[in-house]
């Protein structure tokens, strides 16, 4: 890319640097071996995985109602072109020791691939009078540790649209103080360095509501910009263009609010939702995103990517990339004619854009 186009993607997640800004989102197509195996020999530049459900050392889950067995999925399309995948599954339901079998998996494939692979985790969160779980915090972070083995340990913490329907977040101080809290809570269990980035829900309230929720977290490493939106009339989680909308209407008042405090921001953002073209990949990247996680592109019918071979990560990577209209590199490109973005040393750089972002003006 640097040689042809003179364009450098490289770009970051949780402070890692990668190739370029993207990677794969958890969910049911990180979870297992061959997928990630598939993902890594495509080029993504990360994985996250499943959600595991944590648990005590006796393997009780307060969170229990989040571990359920579902299969079905349907793609299908929402709004004008948009696409939603639908599904009524929840978290990993499979044992433990079952997903550190896959951490370690995933940790052979960062060491021998490059593609970062993170584990994602749901934690017991209390109603406001009730303490954290402690154990539940300790045992699993510690597991995840051992399993991955260097320090540090990096780490999802899953804040899910179906906890953002549940009655647990009907409460806004709660969910608050869940942000305040969880991180620390996180790094006070593990037994060595550990970097969270916490993936935070679309709650059921307004933009600013999101805002706080975004200040709340202020512990985090990084913030992954937003799962997907709840829709409490059908029960399920969708995604499509009303989800980017919103996300990209909050990261837009985030950076406003950043650059009025004209201090850099301290918490690295990952843009999530409705990730189906380069072009969309930049619009998270000029609110701040230094890179983007995508689950539903990764899933459409193979009549929708333009590349007749591969597998669908190889031909959605290629797609986002090289679309002439909408890929990456033509919008960067269209970017530097607009004199949004400037060659150094000859080159574009993607990470400009995030860091432009929160620059005062
Ligand atoms: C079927 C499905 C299962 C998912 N499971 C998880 C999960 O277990 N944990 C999580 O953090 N996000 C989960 N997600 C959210 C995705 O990782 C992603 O952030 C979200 O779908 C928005 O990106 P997209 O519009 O590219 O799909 C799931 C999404 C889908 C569609």
């Amino acid at each position: 890319m640097r040689e042809r186009y003179g364009v450098d993607l490289a770009a970051r997640y949780l402070g890692v640097d990668l190739p370029h800004p993207i990677g794969k989102g958890s969910g049911q197509l990180s979870l297992n071996a061959a997928q990630l195996e598939d993902d890594a020999a495509a080029g993504l530049a990360f994985a996250v995985l499943k959600t595991v459900i944590a648990e005590d050392e006796t393997g009780a889950q307060a969170m229990v109602a989040w571990a359920i067995h579902e299969t079905r999925m349907k793609v299908e399309r929402r709004g004008r072109t948009g696409w939603t995948v639908t599904w009524k599954g929840r978290g990993w339901d499979r044992s433990l020791a079952a997903y550190l079998a896959l951490v370690r998996t995933g940790r052979d494939l960062t060491h021998a691939t490059g593609m970062l692979v993170v584990p994602s985790v749901k934690y017991h969160l209390p109603r406001l009078a009730e303490p954290f779980r402690d154990g539940e915090y300790r045992h699993t972070t510690r597991r995840l540790a051992e399993a991955w083995g260097e320090p540090p340990l990096l780490l999802e913490k899953d804040f899910s649209p179906t906890l953002a329907g549940d009655a647990l977040s009907e409460d806004r101080a709660q969910i608050v103080r869940w942000l305040r809290e969880v991180p620390d809570r996180i790094c006070q269990a593990a037994p060595a360095p550990v970097l969270v980035a916490m993936k935070l829900m679309n709650a059921r309230f307004d933009d600013a509501f999101q805002l706080a929720m975004m200040d709340a977290a202020s512990g985090a490493d990084a913030l992954v910009c937003f799962n997907r939106l709840f829709d409490s009339v059908t029960g399920v989680a969708y995604g499509g263009w009303d989800l980017s909308d919103r996300n990209l209407r909050v990261l837009d008042a985030y950076r406003s609010h950043v650059r009025l405090s004209a201090r850099p921001p301290d918490r690295r953002l990952c843009g999530t939702g409705n990730v189906c073209s380069g072009r969309v990949l930049l619009e998270y990247a000029q609110r701040g995103c230094e890179s983007v996680q995508l689950h539903t592109f990764f899933q459409l019918p193979l009549s929708q990517f333009p590349a007749t071979r591969g597998s669908r990560a190889q031909r959605a990577l290629h797609a986002l990339v090289f679309d002439p209209r909408d890929g990456l590199v033509a919008g960067m490109l269209e970017l530097e004619a607009q004199g949004k973005l400037e060659r150094r040393g000859g080159e574009l750089h993607f990470l400009d854009l995030a860091s432009d972002a929160h620059r005062p003006h």
